[in-house]
């Protein structure tokens, strides 16, 4: 039986990453692990080159047992949240930290297969960098990605309690509110 790894990037336990990842792998007759960012403390690569010799990273933070699981795994599913169209930084952290697979003609991952998801609000698809800059990450560590794709989130102004006041938020501005009733507190 192979194992398929399912890694949320999301520091939020419950989020839209969280449940695109778990739903992906409740549809897997495999086995599945699943590990959420949520908690987690990853700093990002040091460079102390401590990994050169065994391509295992020598900084003991939570990245340790996230190694573990990624070399173990037969496939990869990772879901990243966009943060201005970025990876966020935690998820940033963990793959900087996938230097640690690649040294001296050893490559830990290479041929693994991966899936990449991305959560983000955003309607202007074409302004997230998030997939690109993931698979990049991955063909560096010989990876094969099998798929990437987007997955619909919701922006923050929904619950952050001020969505339809705030003036500089996402409702306003995508619902076409006029500035001054967000500014008034109309919607109140
Ligand atoms: C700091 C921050 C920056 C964000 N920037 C963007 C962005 O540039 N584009 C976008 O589509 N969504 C953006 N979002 C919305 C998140 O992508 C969305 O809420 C996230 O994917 C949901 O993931 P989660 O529910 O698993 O935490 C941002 C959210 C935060 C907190």
């Amino acid at each position: 039986m192979n194992m398929i790894l399912g890694i949320s990037g999301s520091p939020r336990e419950n989020g839209i990453t969280a449940h695109a990842i778990k739903e992906i792998l409740s549809q897997s007759k495999e086995d599945t692990q699943y590990i959420s960012l949520f908690g987690k403390h990853i700093g990002g690569c040091i460079s102390c080159l401590g990994c050169t010799k065994d391509n295992k990273c020598v900084v003991e933070d939570d990245f340790q047992e996230i190694a573990e699981a990624m070399a173990q795994a037969d496939a990869i599913v990772l879901g990243v949240p966009n943060y201005y169209d970025v990876p966020n930084a935690l998820t940033h952290a963990m793959l900087e930290r996938c230097f640690c697979f690649r040294h001296q003609g050893t490559f830990s991952l290479k041929d693994k297969p991966i899936v990449i998801l991305s959560t983000g609000y955003s309607k202007d698809e074409e302004n997230s960098q998030v997939l690109n800059i993931v698979e990049h990450f991955a063909n560096k560590n010989k990876m094969k990605v099998i798929s990437k794709f987007l997955v619909g989130a919701f922006s923050q102004c929904y619950s952050c309690k001020y969505g339809m006041t705030c003036a500089d938020g996402n409702i306003v501005k995508d619902m076409n509110l006029p500035r001054r009733w967000a500014l008034s507190g109309f919607w109140c």
